[in-house]
C-alpha cells in the first residue's frame, strides 16, 4: 500500500503524468520499473537527497523504514537521552515493572525489589537500565550501517535464550515503557513528529530482537 504509493508517485514525478498520458496509445505500462523502486522503499522520499546508482549517495535500505531525514532527527533527538541514558532506563524498567510485575521474577538481581521506590534506589537496577540503553545507543547509531544494525541487535535478542523462563513476546513489553521514558527525559521536546519515528524506531528494534531471539532456537 504505503509502497505502491511511493512506487507510483515516483514514477509520475520523474516523467510527469501528462507527458506519460501523452506518450502514445497502449503506454500505459510505462516503460518497465527501471530497477529503482528499491530506493524508494522504506518510508517516503520527503527530503532524502536523490540516490542512484551514479549519484554517490548510498541507496535507502528496505530494511530500515525509516528516511534520511527520519534516521537524521532521530540521531540529533537521541542526543537528548544520552545525556540522561540512566535516568531514562530507570523510568522505562519502573514502568515496565508497574504494569508487568510478573517479569520482575526473571531478573535475579532485583526480583525482591516489589516497590517504585525500591526500584529507583538499587544501584543493580541502574546498572542493568544502563546496559540496556547503552545497547539502545548502539543500535541507533548503526541504523546507516543495516548488516551491522541487524547483527548486533540479533545478537542482543539471542543472549534472552539464556534466562530461564523467558518468552520472545516479553520484548513488546517494553515498547510502552520505552516510549514513555523517552517523554518524559525530553519533555517538550518530544513533539509528535519525534514520536513517531521513536515508534519506527523501538518496533524494529523489538522485532529484530524476535528474530535473533528465534534464530537461536535452531
Ligand atoms: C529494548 C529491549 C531490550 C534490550 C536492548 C535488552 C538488552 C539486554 C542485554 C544487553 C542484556 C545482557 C545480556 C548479557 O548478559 O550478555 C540483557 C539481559 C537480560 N534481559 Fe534484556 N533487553 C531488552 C528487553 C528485555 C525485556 C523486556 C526483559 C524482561 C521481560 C528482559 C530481561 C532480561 C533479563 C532477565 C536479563 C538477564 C539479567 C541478568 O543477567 O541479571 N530484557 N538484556
Amino acid at each position: 500500500m504505503g509502497k505502491f504509493n511511493l512506487f507510483k508517485s515516483r514514477r509520475m514525478g520523474c516523467r510527469g503524468s501528462k507527458e506519460e498520458d501523452d506518450a502514445g496509445g497502449g503506454s500505459k505500462n510505462g516503460g518497465g520499473a527501471s530497477g529503482s523502486a528499491g530506493a524508494a522503499a522504506g518510508g517516503s522520499t520527503a527530503a532524502a537527497p536523490a540516490a542512484g546508482p551514479s549519484s554517490g549517495v548510498a541507496q535507502a535500505d528496505p530494511r530500515i523504514p525509516m528516511t534520511a531525514k527520519q534516521k537524521y532527527s532521530l540521531v540529533a533527538s537521541w542526543k537528548g537521552i544520552h545525556r540522561a541514558l540512566e535516568p531514562t532506563g530507570i523510568l522505562m524498567f519502573v514502568k515496565l515493572f508497574e504494569e508487568n510485575a510478573e517479569l520482575l521474577d526473571l531478573f535475579e538481581k532485583f526480583q525482591n525489589l516489589r516497590t517504585r521506590q525500591e526500584q529507583e534506589e538499587s544501584l543493580e537496577l541502574a546498572e542493568h537500565a544502563t546496559m540496556v540503553m547503552n545497547t539502545l545507543d548502539n543500535a541507533i547509531r548503526t541504523l546507516d550501517n543495516p548488516d551491522a544494525f541487524f547483527q548486533f541487535v540479533e545478537q542482543v535478542g539471542s543472549t534472552h535464550r539464556r534466562i530461564p523462563g523467558y518468552n520472545k513476546d516479553y520484548f513488546w513489553k517494553i515498547e510502552k515503557p520505552f516510549l514513555e521514558a523517552v517523554k518524559t527525559t525530553l519533555d517538550e521536546r518530544y513533539t509528535e513528529n519525534i514520536e513517531n519515528i521513536y515508534k519506527i524506531a523501538i518496533r524494529l528494534i523489538i522485532e529484530t530482537l524476535v528474530a535473533g531471539f528465534e534464530k537461536a532456537a535452531g
